[in-house]
């Protein structure tokens, strides 16, 4: 993409019933490193997440705890849902709550709007509807109970019974916006591309209407024209990616931002693919830049979730291993757009297989090196041989691949570019021995060579890896004696990341507590 382009991304908008888990976080710190990644390349970027507090789940999550749904989110998003961010470091522009006015009457208008356009109209209804989904099922996602729900019909989910509902509702006609769905999926619209063969082969059987308001509870946003009414949550809770940067009342905003790249599981890749792109359509809106769906956590075999107690928490892990390390783990173990496997031994082991003793230990040996031969001070580099134009290319290619997999959204693969910097580093230090040039006072230029290379490897290093572990990169920085000449790491620009020879010599290296320490296992 072009520097200065408008980038807006989103996280789903998580239901507060309950404390978040890592697969929660998982989307979260994907979207942040994303995000960090487009601003620090100068981007106009834009970071959504935010709770989506209406809906049935929530009016019986709250009265299981004596609450009212008001005081129920309260106190979730307050106690959890905010904390959990600044525990995972992510750097969110704005945060939309789905009960603040400024989303319930942008909601209304939007509604509306569709109302008038005449794509609503007043019906009948009864089918089989998930809590848990907030959704109705259609034959092929019901299954026959085990166990205390033998005999009954449950969700695929879930896992847990469907209630028959019967109601007058009111409908979108979404069955209009087949062939329009479509020919938007011939784009990159839905990726990655199981994801869209997921979507068009669902699209291609034929699309129902939808039901989009319901009338036996009141937790929600009103019908504008029938207050007896309140809107389906999934309606209330997909628009927030609208009324969060100004739909129907900042015409300025919304024309920076809009339309955004959406980033969700891909559980609820069906809301996002069909329904919305529709909704927006029939409103005359600009639909999304795209859709992308990631795979499920999972633990133990099974997609990690609350419901069916495999939750864990985000400050399990960053408890003991620090957020740098849960933001890395996630982002570069898992294929993104893929399930992967959870486990303590996998986390641990890359812990100190790549971050402790790959990257960790890269920065502290050079940082020490230069202390010690150098009194603190990045010597200049004397003349280059091709053990160095490995170097200078390595770093050069990795930023460019990294640059082109984080335009793809695959953070993974960005990783694993940038990761060829740490490796060839750790070989060219090996191969290169300056502890032994230092015995050598005839070697001492050959010493500067070796000793410049790495820091200002390191120096990429900390740029290109900063959008996904924003501590220790930090930490790196100040010890390179960056910030004095270079000025905040956050400024440097990612897209020039690449580009040979930016650390001065005479920089005054600072210690470095080791990045990565040491954990101690009680598990
Ligand atoms: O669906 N693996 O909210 P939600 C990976 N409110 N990601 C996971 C995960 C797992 N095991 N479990 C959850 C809702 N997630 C709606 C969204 S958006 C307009 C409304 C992540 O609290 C993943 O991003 O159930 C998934 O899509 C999301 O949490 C579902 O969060
Ligand atoms: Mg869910």
């Amino acid at each position: 993409m072009r520097t200065g382009e408008s980038f807006y991304i989103t996280t789903p908008i998580y239901y507060p019933s309950d404390v978040p888990h890592i697969g929660h976080g998982y989307t979260t710190v994907a979207v942040d490193a994303l995000a960090r990644w487009h601003r620090q390349a100068g981007d106009d970027t834009w970071m959504l997440t935010g709770t989506d507090e209406h809906g049935q789940k929530m009016l019986r999550a709250a009265a299981a705890n004596g609450a009212t749904p008001q005081e129920w989110v309260d106190r979730l998003v307050a106690e959890s849902w905010h904390p959990v961010l600044k525990e995972l470091d992510v750097a969110n522009d704005d945060f939309i709550r789905t009960t603040q006015a400024r989303h319930e009457e942008r909601v209304q208008k939007f509604v509306q709007a569709i109302y008038d356009r005449g794509y609503i109209y007043a019906g009948e209804f009864e089918a089989l509807y998930c809590v848990g989904c907030e959704e109705f099922k259609t034959e092929s996602e019901i299954v026959d109970g085990t166990g205390p729900f033998e005999g009954l019909k449950v969700c695929a989910i879930h896992s847990k019974p469907l209630e028959l509902l019967q109601e007058k509702n009111y409908f979108f006609k979404l069955s209009e916006f087949q062939d329009k769905l479509l020919d938007l999926y011939k784009t990159d619209f839905v990726r990655p591309e199981s994801a869209r063969n997921e979507v068009v082969s669902f699209v291609k059987q034929g699309l129902k209407d939808l039901s989009i308001s319901r009338s036996t509870f009141d937790w929600g946003i009103k019908v504008p024209w029938d207050e007896s009414h309140v809107i389906y949550v999934w309606v209330d809770a997909l628009l927030n990616y609208v009324t969060a940067v100004g739909y129907g009342s900042d015409p300025e905003e919304f024309a920076r931002r809009w339309p955004a790249y959406h980033v969700v599981g891909k559980d609820i890749l069906r809301f996002h693919a069909v329904i919305w792109p529709a909704m927006l359509m029939a409103a005359g809106v600009e639909v999304p830049r795209g859709v992308f769906a990631h795979g499920w956590l999972l633990v133990g075999g099974e997609k990690m979730s609350k419901s069916k107690l495999t939750g864990i928490a985000p400050t399990e892990i960053t408890d003991v291993f620090g957020s740098d390390a849960y933001r890395f783990y996630f982002l570069s173990a898992i294929a993104f757009g893929q399930d992967g496997s959870f486990s303590w031994e996998d986390l641990s082991a890359r812990y100190q297989a790549e971050l402790a003793n790959g990257f960790g230990n890269l920065a502290s040996r050079t940082t020490a090196m230069i202390d010690r031969y150098f009194e603190g001070i990045v010597p200049p580099a004397g003349e280059d041989t091709d053990a160095e134009r490995h170097i200078h290319k390595t770093v050069a290619d990795a930023a460019t691949a990294a640059d082109a997999a984080i335009e793809r959204f695959r953070i993974d693969e960005a990783i694993t570019a940038i990761w060829t910097i740490v490796d060839a580093l750790n070989l060219y230090i090996t191969e290169n021995e300056p502890w032994a040039l230092a015995k050598d006072d005839a070697r001492r230029e050959r010493l500067g060579t070796v000793l410049y290379t790495a820091a200002e490897g390191l120096r990429a290093l900390a740029v290109l890896l900063s959008p996904v572990m924003p501590i220790a990169t930090e930490k790196l920085w100040i010890a390179l004696g960056a910030g004095d000449t270079l000025g905040h790491l956050a400024d440097q620009p990612i897209r020039e990341a690449g580009r040979w020879g930016i650390l001065p010599a005479g920089a005054a290296v600072n210690a470095l507590a080791p990045l990565f320490p040491r954990v101690e296992q009680s598990a």
